[in-house]
């Protein structure tokens, strides 16, 4: 599978997902990572890994369908087959969910459907659950709303700080997020 990532921010998933390729534990060649916050420190990974990147600001598009459309073409450029979200934080619109209906997966850090959008590990703490997690989906047009590939328990510590949790469920996702794409792509495709 010819795979992009898409991620906005530090790209630990990222990260761990280009080391399971390397490793061969993800049958997949990241091709292209999609970024749009020029100054995330994934660029700097991305470059060090010798990975093609397409960087874009939203505000210098006038419409999502504007700046989607653009991605696709640096999609199609390099044979893009599937796309990985990956801490990508914005919602993936109409122009580029039609082309790659059931193509599109993300990571997000709880048991949905229980705390959906952003600092889901915040609104855990701050509910008191004692059981969080990670959940592996489809991309619909709504917010983490799609159907559920994979999930993966987390246990909520009774003097849990956001940092410790958020640590713990990093480590859960960069070995759920291999796994469950390395399952998808042999099962599915
Ligand atoms: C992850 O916790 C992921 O679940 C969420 O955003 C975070 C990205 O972290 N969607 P990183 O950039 O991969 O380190």
């Amino acid at each position: 599978k010819r795979i992009a990532i898409f991620s906005s921010g530090s790209g630990s998933n990222f990260q761990a997902l280009i080391d399971a390729t390397q490793k061969g534990s993800l049958q997949a060649t990241v091709e292209l990572l999609v970024c749009d916050q020029p100054d995330a420190f994934v660029i700097q990974r991305a470059q060090a890994a010798g990975i093609p990147t397409f960087v874009f600001r939203a505000k210098d598009y006038n419409s999502k369908m504007e700046f989607e459309t653009e991605i696709i073409a640096q999609l199609e450029k390099r044979g893009i087959e599937f796309i990985v979200l990956a801490g990508y934080m914005r919602l993936i619109g109409p122009t580029l969910l039609q082309p790659f209906s059931k193509r599109i997966v993300n990571i997000h850090p709880s048991l949905l459907p229980a705390f959906p959008g952003k600092d889901a590990i915040g609104q855990a703490l701050e509910y008191g659950v004692r059981i969080t997690g990670v959940t592996v989906h489809y991309v619909d047009e709504g917010m983490d709303t799609g159907p559920i590939i994979a999930q993966a328990p987390v246990e909520v510590y009774p003097n849990e700080t956001k940092q410790s949790l958020q640590e713990k469920i990093h480590v859960v996702e960069h070995q759920l997020y291999a796994e469950t794409l390395n399952h998808l792509f042999i099962t599915e495709f």
